[in-house]
């Protein structure tokens, strides 16, 4: 009888021992998919500096710049959706629930910014370097941060 409480307990302890390493191992994917996020943000972040820096100190020998970095923002604003799409939100995350229980409008806020990215690097292209310069204050990261961001 002693035996088969010692087997017992050694099944209990082992089961346990799954459960912990089953939700470590859910943890680590939301850790993943935080680190994706925030990388992805960093590199919108670090486009939407070029853009800033030439609008406030630019010539006209950067205009090829400014086209590339506001069709690379764009692009990048444009794969926020894909990059959210899973529900998961590891303890570090800045990630507000609201992003999975509002989708629809989460999606829109994403493409409403990669549009003005886009009618940045458009405005530049047919209007000139000045006239697009001026354009870089309509992006709105605060459009989705207030909503969506703690
Ligand atoms: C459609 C939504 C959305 C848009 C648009 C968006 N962000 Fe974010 N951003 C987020 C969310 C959500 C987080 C938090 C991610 C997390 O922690 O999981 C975040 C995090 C960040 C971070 C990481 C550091 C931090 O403070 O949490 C930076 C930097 C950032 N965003 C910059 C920008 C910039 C710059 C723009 C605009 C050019 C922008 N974002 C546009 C949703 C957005």
């Amino acid at each position: 009888m002693k035996s088969l409480r010692v087997i017992m307990i050694a099944v209990l302890v082992s089961i346990l021992g799954i459960n912990v390493a089953t939700a470590r191992h859910h943890g680590e994917g939301g850790m993943r998919d935080w680190v994706t996020r925030d990388g992805l943000m960093h590199l919108i972040s670090a486009q939407r500096g070029i853009l800033q820096n030439i609008a406030k100190e630019g010539s006209a020998e950067d205009a090829a710049e400014f086209i590339r970095a506001a069709n690379a923002l764009s692009a990048l604003l444009g794969t926020i959706p894909s990059a959210f799409e899973k529900n998961s939100r590891p303890d570090i995350t800045r990630a507000k629930p609201e992003i999975w229980s509002d989708w629809d409008n989460f999606v829109a806020v994403a493409n409403a910014q990669s549009i003005v990215a886009a009618s940045i690097a458009t405005t530049a292209m047919t209007q000139g370097l000045d006239a697009a310069k001026a354009k870089v204050g309509e992006l709105d990261c605060g459009s989705c941060h207030t909503p969506y961001r703690n």
